[in-house]
């Protein structure tokens, strides 16, 4: 082949090769199994017969990473009517961690072995192969706003948790959280997607950066 022939062949620059390749890597991550959307927060619409009301983003993924953080390596999670929280931790590819999603609504049944048909009314109504305290960390959201939800909810994060407890919850319920779960309230406000007519907090009872100053 002749240097004119060379000359003829087209080149790209230094700067569009750069491109190129930034372009073929997104494609590659956009490819990985899992990043389909399936585990997008939100994915699955809110039904308020349910009292389903999702954090926003950023919520969702502080909660996530707090509860990375506080499980540890190799961590065990459990998100009990918090689906949000399961969701995000999917989406960051926390391959690591083991995540559970304990959930009443059968939507969530699209996340396979990982979802747990949960009814707060039947507290410790769960199956064999979810053993007692075998969680490092139980992230909680009940659906309600009431004594004797929280109190029935508080059973099955008992019966899971090593120890660690982060709840999320009404204001007007921080009385019944210390008493029945031990839990202090954080300086992090949850948000969610709309805004709500009740104020929320979260509670924990161990040390949590959650509860520095933002
Ligand atoms: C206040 S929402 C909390 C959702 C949270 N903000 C999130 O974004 O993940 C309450 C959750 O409790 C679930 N739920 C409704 N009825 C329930 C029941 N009987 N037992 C357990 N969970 C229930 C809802 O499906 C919903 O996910």
């Amino acid at each position: 082949m002749s240097d004119s022939e060379d000359d003829d062949i087209p080149q790209l620059s230094s700067h569009a090769l750069a491109a190129l390749q930034e372009f073929y890597a997104e494609q590659k991550q956009l490819a990985i199994p899992g990043r389909d959307g399936k585990y997008n927060a939100g994915v699955i619409e809110e039904n308020w017969q349910l009292s389903q009301f999702w954090y926003s983003q950023d919520t969702a993924l502080q909660l996530a990473q707090e509860a990375v953080a506080a499980a540890g390596e190799g961590g065990r999670i459990a998100c009990v009517s918090a689906p949000s929280v399961y969701q995000k931790l999917r989406e960051l590819h926390r391959e690591d961690i083991t995540a559970y999603i304990f959930e009443y609504d059968r939507r969530f049944a699209v996340y396979g072995e990982e979802f747990v048909f949960y009814d707060y009314n039947n507290p410790l109504d769960l199956p064999g192969r979810i053993p007692e305290h075998s969680f490092d960390i139980v992230v909680v959201d009940p659906p309600y706003l009431s004594e004797e939800c929280l109190r029935k909810t508080s059973e099955t994060v008992r019966f899971l948790t090593r120890g660690k407890i982060l709840l999320c919850t009404g204001a007007v319920m921080e009385e019944q959280a210390a008493q029945l779960l031990g839990v202090k309230v954080c300086k992090f406000i949850p948000e969610h997607s709309r805004n709500l007519a009740n104020e929320f907090r979260c509670y924990v009872n161990y040390d949590s950066g959650l509860d520095c100053e933002t």
